[in-house]
């Protein structure tokens, strides 16, 4: 399909823009309240009423033309928008975009940049707004879905007309989908947003009061929860989200066996989890544009041999919460447990391209392999990512279309019926519930490869960032932690041993060869034990050189030092490629919180045994 996109706004227009927006702020009072009077009366609001238009004769053609261009970028162009938001928009209008659209990493751009100065201006027109509240049928609410006739939205009983927002948030073709509706069913794909602060932003809008009669009517339509078909999960695991569901397993479960079970297998989903049916599942591989290869979940696993590969994954974000203690990052706030490790089983991805047309002349004009998965937003755009077509085609890449884990079916949590598992890659390029596969000159259009998942230097921040900068993270660097004891973990003296237990990792197939472990800080150290199989059993052969996907479990056993106090363990791993952690976080702090691999440190008491003091 062809998209046809409006040109982007010049500079000059953009400037052009700013100045009318600017003088709109101004006027917006005065404004607000003749959109009032105009549906208070059941007018219906001409478009000369518009605010929009009032203001300048330059500024409605510009706007629209501006929204022309931000609505034909679908969310594949999302870097456009990205940079044209950082280039004009108020950074708290994301905020309620993100609420609107449901898109989680608007909502993390603009959370926190709440600007003061706008924040005064807008208390004076929400006082003024206080003054003329009205009540409004659900049939005038509706009427309200454009930016000439108005934006307005309901949430709770409320009204409220967020024109002025749409207007000025260049993401508009997602906000206008809750136009002259209820916010509920919106807010229900993303619980995030359903936050005391974001909600203070939307009452400054509010304009009036839905009618008893039509809040009844809205209320006995019970918006159903996307979330509900979501699978149970095991209650020990830390929730860091529930809707989407994002959780991890406590440190020491990851240190208990070498293959993490499934259950305990850290979630990580952007969406509600999709329901399969095996019976009707269809993968589409498309090499060659438009020769499409369709299979069947029977093909995948009868028309290919079955490989397994073990293999860990680990999130981007794992370890963010240290971050977040030098500077608050955006993100969900993991702990050490967004890895975990597992035997996956299924066919290799270079076997399917192959049988889809893939010869060596195809790496002349395609560069990625691209994915999608079943999970959808609001606005029907499903989850994607894209690897290297290298990676893909190689031998020794050992990708696999997973349909199982650890010996059983997918969960539906990890991808049921089928996943891609990239080892050595970054988690977010392991796409689950895989629908397409297309090879392309291309990498993925998508938010999560375009917009999110890269790095940045810890001098960039939001008003600052260029997400086109930067690559798509794709293989991770060395990792270890500690997963016993815990931090403010307290031993007794008379234990006269301290166990220390943890994993270690690098991405890219590099293989971890040492970790060093200290017990003062950083000043002297011991180099652990690595294990790559449970205790009590062999290991196996090492891995061939730039195949070790799997991670290290390691352990040290030291004497409590006599008179220590207090023990600060740290760890660091070293790599093949004598790859090595940096020692503190906040030179590698982004403003995403990705890709922390400091020294992990923990501390822990030690204590005289009560009979001895
Ligand atoms: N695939 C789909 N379709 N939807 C998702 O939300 N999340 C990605 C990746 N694949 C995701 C996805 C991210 S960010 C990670 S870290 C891994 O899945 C997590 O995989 P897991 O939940 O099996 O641990």
């Amino acid at each position: 399909m062809v998209s046809v996109r409006a040109p982007p706004p010049s500079s000059a227009e953009l400037f052009t823009l700013r100045m009318w927006k600017a003088a709109a702020f101004k006027q917006g009072a005065e404004v607000s309240r003749k959109h009032q009077c105009n549906a208070a009366s059941q007018t219906h609001p001409q478009p000369d009423s518009c605010w929009l238009s009032q203001h300048s004769q330059v500024a409605p053609a510009l706007a629209s033309r501006v929204l022309r261009f931000c609505s034909s970028s679908s969310s594949s162009s999302s870097d456009d928008q990205r940079s044209y938001q950082h280039t004009y928009s108020p950074s708290w209008t994301h905020a309620l975009a993100g609420l609107l659209a449901g898109t989680a990493t608007v909502l993390a751009y603009g959370l926190y940049h709440h600007n003061a100065e706008r924040a005064e201006t807008r208390k004076v027109k929400t006082t003024e707004k206080a003054a003329a509240l009205s009540i409004f049928s659900q049939e005038e609410v509706t009427k309200h879905r454009s930016l000439e006739d108005g934006v307005w939205v309901t949430y709770r009983g409320s009204v409220y007309d967020i024109t002025e927002f749409v207007a000025m948030h260049p993401g508009g073709d997602k906000i206008l989908l809750a136009a002259g509706g209820a916010l509920e069913p919106f807010w229900a794909l993303y619980a995030v947003h359903n936050q005391e602060h974001i909600l203070k932003i939307l009452s400054e809008y509010k304009i009036g009061d839905l009618s008893a009669e039509d809040l009844k009517k809205q209320q006995t339509i019970k918006s159903s929860d996307p979330y509900s078909s979501d699978p149970d999960r095991h209650p020990v695991l830390h929730i860091n989200s529930l809707k989407p569901f994002n959780a991890e397993p406590p440190p020491e479960i990851l240190s208990e066996s070498y293959i993490t079970p499934s259950v305990f297998f850290f979630k990580r989903n952007h969406l509600p989890v999709p329901r399969v049916d095996p019976a009707s599942y269809q993968l589409h591989v498309e090499v060659l544009p438009g020769k499409v290869l369709t299979l069947s979940l029977e093909e995948l696993k009868t028309r290919f041999p079955k490989h397994t590969v073990t293999a860990t994954l680990q999130c981007a974000g794992n370890r963010r919460s240290e971050m977040n203690k030098v500077k608050q990052v955006k993100g969900l706030n993991w702990g050490i447990a967004a890895i975990s490790n597992a035997t996956w089983g299924g066919t290799k991805l270079r076997d399917v391209l192959l049988a889809a047309g893939y010869e060596p002349n195809v790496a002349q004009w395609a560069r990625h392999v691209q994915f999608e998965g079943l999970d959808r937003d609001v606005t029907g755009t499903t989850y994607g990512a894209s690897i290297p077509l290298n990676k893909a085609v190689s031998e020794e890449g050992d990708v696999l279309l997973a349909y199982e884990m650890n010996g059983e079916e997918l969960p539906a949590d990890h991808g049921f019926p089928v996943r891609v598992v990239v080892p050595g890659t970054v988690g977010a390029r392991n796409v689950k519930w895989l629908g397409k596969i297309t090879v392309s000159a291309e990498e993925s259009r998508s938010h999560w490869q375009q917009n999110d998942y890269k790095g940045f230097s810890p001098g960039t921040d939001w008003d600052t960032v260029d997400f086109k900068s930067a690559p798509a993270i794709q293989e991770l660097p060395i990792q270890s932690a500690i997963t016993t004891p815990a931090d403010g973990a307290v031993i007794y003296r008379s234990a006269e041993k301290v166990t220390v237990n943890g994993y270690a990792w690098s991405g890219g197939g590099r293989e971890v060869v040492r970790v060093d472990v200290s017990l003062d800080g950083g000043k002297t150290w011991q180099v652990a034990q690595l294990r790559s199989s449970d205790k009590g059993q062999h290991d196996k052969l090492s891995p061939q050189p730039g195949r070790a996907w799997a991670w290290k479990l390691w352990e040290v056993t030291a004497p409590l030092p006599p008179e220590a106090q207090e023990l600060e363990i740290v760890c660091k791993a070293v790599d093949n490629s004598y790859n090595v952690q940096p020692d503190t976080v906040a030179p590698i702090w982004n403003l995403r919180g990705v890709l922390s691999n400091a020294w992990h440190r923990v501390k822990v008491e030690i204590k005289e045994d009560q009979n001895e003091e």
